[in-house]
Parts: C-alpha cells; sequence; structure tokens
C-alpha cells in the first residue's frame, strides 16, 4: 500500500540483495519510494530482488560498499533523502572463519556515513546485531547494557552504533537497530546459513534436525515480515533518532525448541539429533529486552514462531 510520506522518497540500500535487504526494497517500493542497492552479491542473490528488477522506480547496481569511489558517485548522483546501512559481512561461521575480513566493513560505515552527512541524507537506518552483547553480561539484554562481543563482526556492529551516535550528535540524524535471530523466505540455509532454514532444509530432505551441543541455547526469532515493519516505523519516527534499539520478540526459544517446531510442521518422525558443540565461543543465551522498540515505535511483532515457521517452511518448498 502507497505511504504518503514515503511516496516518491529516493532510498539507498545497500546490501539490499540480501535476505533482509531484500524484503526492505519490496516493502518500499509498495510504499511509492525510488530505491537504489548497492550489493556485490558475495552472499546477496539478483533473484532475491526479482519483483523489484521490474519496478520502473528501481535500480540494482553491483558494486562494494567499501570502495569509497564506488558508494561516493551513488550519493552524489541519486542524492538519497534516506539511506540504509545493511551491507556486511554475515553468519556466525563465515564470520569466524575470517576475523580479519570482517574488518573492512569498517571502511564502508565510515564512508556510509560521511557521505550521508555530506549529502544531507534525511536520516540513516544502520543495521546492528544481538552480536554487540557477546556472552552477555546481563539478561534481559537491554540497549544500555554494558556490551561485550565476541567476534570482530560483533566489534565492527558496536563501532558502526558509535557512529550512528556520533553522526546524529552532529546534525546527521540516524538510528542503529540490534537486529536479533530474524528468520523467513529467501534466508541462506547453506551450510554457512542460519540455523531456521538449516532445519527447515534437512527436515524437507527427510532428514532428522542436527542440533549443537545440548540444545538448550536461548535465542530470540523474529519473522521477515515483523522487522521489516519495525525498520519502517524507526525511520519514520523522529524518536528514534541517536538511539539503538532492540527489534525483537522478546520471547527466547531453545534450538530443541525449534527444531521440535520444524520438525512438528515437517514430519514428526524426525527427532532432532544432537551433536558436538559447534564453535568454541557460541554464545548460550539471549534474552532479549523489546520495551524500548515498544516505548519508541509503538511496534511488537505480531507473527509467532509457529506461524512464521509455516511460511517460511511454504516458501523453501517452492
Ligand atoms: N538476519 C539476521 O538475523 C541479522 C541479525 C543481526 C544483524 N543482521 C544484519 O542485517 C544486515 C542484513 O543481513 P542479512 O541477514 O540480510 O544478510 P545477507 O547476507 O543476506 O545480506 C547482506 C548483503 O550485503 C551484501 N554485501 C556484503 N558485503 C558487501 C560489500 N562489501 N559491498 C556490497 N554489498 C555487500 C551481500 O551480498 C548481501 O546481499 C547485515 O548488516 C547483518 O549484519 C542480520
Amino acid at each position: 500500500m502507497k505511504d504518503r510520506k514515503l511516496q516518491g522518497k529516493k532510498i539507498l540500500v545497500t546490501g539490499g540483495a540480501g535476505f533482509l535487504g531484500s524484503h526492505l526494497v519490496d516493502s518500499l517500493l509498495k510504499k511509492g519510494a525510488k530505491v537504489v542497492v548497492l550489493d556485490d552479491l558475495s552472499t546477496g542473490k539478483r533473484s532475491n530482488l526479482n519483483d523489484a528488477l521490474k519496478n520502473s522506480r528501481f535500480k540494482f547496481i553491483k558494486g562494494d560498499v567499501n570502495d569509497a569511489k564506488a558508494l561516493g558517485l551513488i550519493f552524489k548522483s541519486f542524492r538519497p533523502d534516506y539511506a540504509f546501512q545493511y551491507a556486511a559481512v554475515v553468519g556466525v561461521d563465515r564470520t569466524q572463519k575470517k576475523p580479519l575480513i570482517v574488518l573492512n566493513d569498517l571502511y564502508g560505515i565510515a564512508n556510509f556515513f560521511a557521505l550521508a552527512k555530506k549529502y544531507g541524507v534525511k536520516k540513516t537506518v544502520f543495521a546492528s546485531s544481538s552480536e554487540v552483547y557477546g556472552e552477555p553480561i546481563k539478561m534481559p539484554n537491554r540497549e544500555d547494557d554494558p556490551l561485550n562481543p565476541k567476534t570482530t563482526y560483533g566489534v565492527v556492529k558496536a563501532v558502526g552504533e558509535e557512529f550512528v551516535k556520533v553522526y546524529n550528535s552532529i546534525g546527521s540524524p540516524g538510528v542503529a537497530l540490534r537486529f536479533f535471530n530474524v528468520y523467513g523466505p529467501r534466508q541462506d540455509a547453506s551450510s554457512e546459513g542460519f540455523v531456521v532454514g538449516k532445519f527447515i532444509m534437512q527436515a524437507l530432505a527427510g532428514k532428522r534436525p542436527t542440533v549443537f551441543g545440548d540444545g538448550l541455547q536461548t535465542r530470540d526469532f523474529v519473522y521477515v515480515d515483523d522487522n521489516v515493519e519495525a525498520v519502517i516505523r524507526s525511520l519514520m519516527s523522529s524518536k528514534t533518532n541517536g538511539e539503538v534499539i532492540n527489534i525483537v520478540r522478546g520471547k527466547p526459544c531453545t534450538i530443541e525448541e525449534l527444531a521440535e517446531s520444524v520438525v512438528a510442521i515437517v514430519d514428526k518422525n524426525l527427532k532432532p539429533i544432537h551433536v558436538a558443540p559447534r564453535v568454541a565461543g557460541e554464545i548460550r543465551y539471549r534474552h532479549a529486552d523489546g520495551s524500548k522498540m515498544k516505548k519508541l515505535i509503538n511496534f511488537s511483532p505480531k507473527i509467532e514462531l509457529n506461524e512464521g515457521l509455516l511460511k517460511t517452511i511454504e516458501w523453501y518448498r517452492g
């Protein structure tokens, strides 16, 4: 549905060919915005943008967000009203295998915020992550808790949040959103991908989902449509300027429960199997607090885990 505030607005989404970025792009286009995506297709796919590519208000540019010249040219020629920084090396396995490569994303972050200020972007949105909490010092995870990242990925996200705050304080408004475990159609379910998609793919192939360790690790799973709605509300509300906000359901779920929920839908006979814990230093508990999100953008996710899993499984079935 068209949205008066977004209709005709020019919006840049870096990393927009990825899972979250492409859903955001679809929603922005439905609301009447003009959207440019910059993505190097390292983990994103052109096919995620199949609908967008049919829209005359959409343009895809293949390129590296960490290349200051390429990013500068886009800001200069497109002059976005709003800009989203989603491009990043993602995934626990991938980022732990290549911890130093992740640090390159700091160049992209630094250039993105400098260019947004230079070209008078009305507001930026930075995709941060629950990984900034690392092994949490307190529970539930609240935005003003001390950070304790355990990976270079978490460190890069924590630095990105500081860029948001600094630029906001010098007249370039922005918000940092801490995403937890978002899931849904188009998410990478490969061996380097994410747990929901992996369990679904295993179950659909008639295999028992593989749970690392005892399965009592907890995560906060948010369906992608809820994520996109929270992101757009955060963009449009001036109350979020300069803030860091958890985007969460606030209902921790164990990995064992997730696996049980997947097989309950696909095939009850596929009991999850347990294997050795995946990586040293895997974060054990996430329990997110969503009260700041509720207060600032008056939003709570609507889609319960079972409903989200049904929609996701339907998509993977194709
Ligand atoms: N999905 C989640 O649960 C989750 C949780 C926390 C944070 N995040 C953050 O949200 C953002 C989107 O994540 P996602 O799950 O959609 O992952 P994704 O891998 O599907 O999307 C990331 C996109 O960025 C692109 N990209 C990576 N490096 C790039 C570069 N140097 N230049 C241009 N494009 C580049 C990739 O090709 C991909 O399309 C990321 O910043 C991620 O860290 C996601």
